[in-house]
């Protein structure tokens, strides 16, 4: 388990990702998903009230929806961390005081739950100053609606510049940061924000851990391409560049009998106050995912891996 910075809160090593409910995954699939997730030892559920607001006939909420129906049904409220997102919703996007109070609420609804454990700023809104949204988020932490605050999508020089408001305002800070890390997608976060998150005790939740699906294995230069709804943004990285990092995780994955996800989640996982947030559409996927608890890569390992990608420009 991760500690969340000073927040007390204590997360498992891999965040389970909630885009899927009710897009890629239907109702019955996203409980077995969330179940099976919490049996293999997870407590990290990510969302946001966005999702799933792209798919024809949906306003966004639905992943919210679905997961608040899981937990009403499941019950031990206490024993997950639960994360969610404001700022992204087509009917009422951005960071201002009255936004934020608001989708809170709506997203407590949708939730059934009183609390929201992570609550992201899913995207900066350099129209508000940041004053505004970090009264707004500290007015929610003092009623006892959320535990921590964090940032999405933030750059390091806004990232540093809201935890400077905070601390001058007496205002709760940013303790966590959800951006765009993985194997082939690795510049946004390391030449800057890692720096920060690091100086400053913020964990970085990785998102798009499995880059759209292309860490699995499953896209391959020359090959038939299996269906997806994402494999328009998959297939991006089916490149010649991209092709060493393949035959890398390949080599591990055979190595310690894992699949290939594990061994790019592993990766993640490795780096200092990282976790990987990624999600599965089935069972199956899932279960290739938990592999990674097999798998604590050697420093040789890592090295061959950071060797293979670390000259990749950000997809
Ligand atoms: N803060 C932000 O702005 C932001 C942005 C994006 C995502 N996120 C969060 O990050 C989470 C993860 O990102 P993501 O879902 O976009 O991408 P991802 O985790 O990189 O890719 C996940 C997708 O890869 C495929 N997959 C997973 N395991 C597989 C396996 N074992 N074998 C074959 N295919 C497999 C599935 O798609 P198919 O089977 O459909 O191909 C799955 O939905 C999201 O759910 C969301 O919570 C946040």
């Amino acid at each position: 388990m991760i500690g969340l910075g000073a927040s007390g809160l204590e997360v498992y090593e891999l965040c389970l990702g909630g885009n899927v409910f009710g897009w890629t995954a239907d109702e019955v699939t996203s409980f077995n998903l969330l179940d099976a997730y919490i049996d293999g030892g997870g407590n990290f559920i990510d969302t946001a009230d966005t999702y799933s607001q792209w798919m024809d006939g949906h306003v966004g909420g639905e992943s919210e929806a679905i997961i608040g129906r899981w937990l009403s049904r499941r019950g031990r409220r206490d024993t997950i961390v639960l994360a969610t997102k404001v700022g992204k919703l087509q009917t009422a996007p951005g960071l201002t005081a009255a936004n934020i109070t608001a989708a809170a609420e709506a997203s407590l609804r949708r939730l059934q739950t009183d609390y929201i454990d992570v609550y992201y700023a899913h995207v900066d809104d350099p129209t508000v100053p940041l004053e505004e949204t970090l009264a707004a988020f500290d007015a929610l932490v003092a009623a006892g609606k959320v535990r921590l605050v964090g940032a999405s999508n933030y750059d390091a020089s806004r990232l540093v510049e809201a935890l400077k408001v905070a601390r001058r305002d007496g205002l709760a800070p940013y303790g966590v940061l959800q951006t765009h890390y993985n194997l082939v997608h690795r510049h946004e976060y390391e030449d800057e924000l890692a720096g920060v998150c690091v100086r400053e005790n913020i964990v970085c939740v990785a998102y798009s851990a499995l880059a759209d699906g292309f860490l699995t294995g499953k896209y391959r230069r020359g090959a038939t391409l299996p269906s997806s709804e994402r494999l328009e943004d998959a297939s991006l990285y089916l490149t010649p560049e991209h092709e060493p990092v393949l035959e890398a995780l390949d080599e591990l994955a055979a190595a310690h009998q894992v699949s290939v996800a594990a061994a790019a989640l592993a990766w993640l996982s490795a780096r200092r106050g990282v976790v990987p947030l990624a999600s599965a559409r089935t069972l199956d996927q899932l279960g290739d995912l938990l592999e990674f608890q097999r798998l604590r890569l050697s420093a040789e390992e890592i090295d061959l891996l950071d060797s293979r990608t670390a000259v990749l420009a950000d997809v």
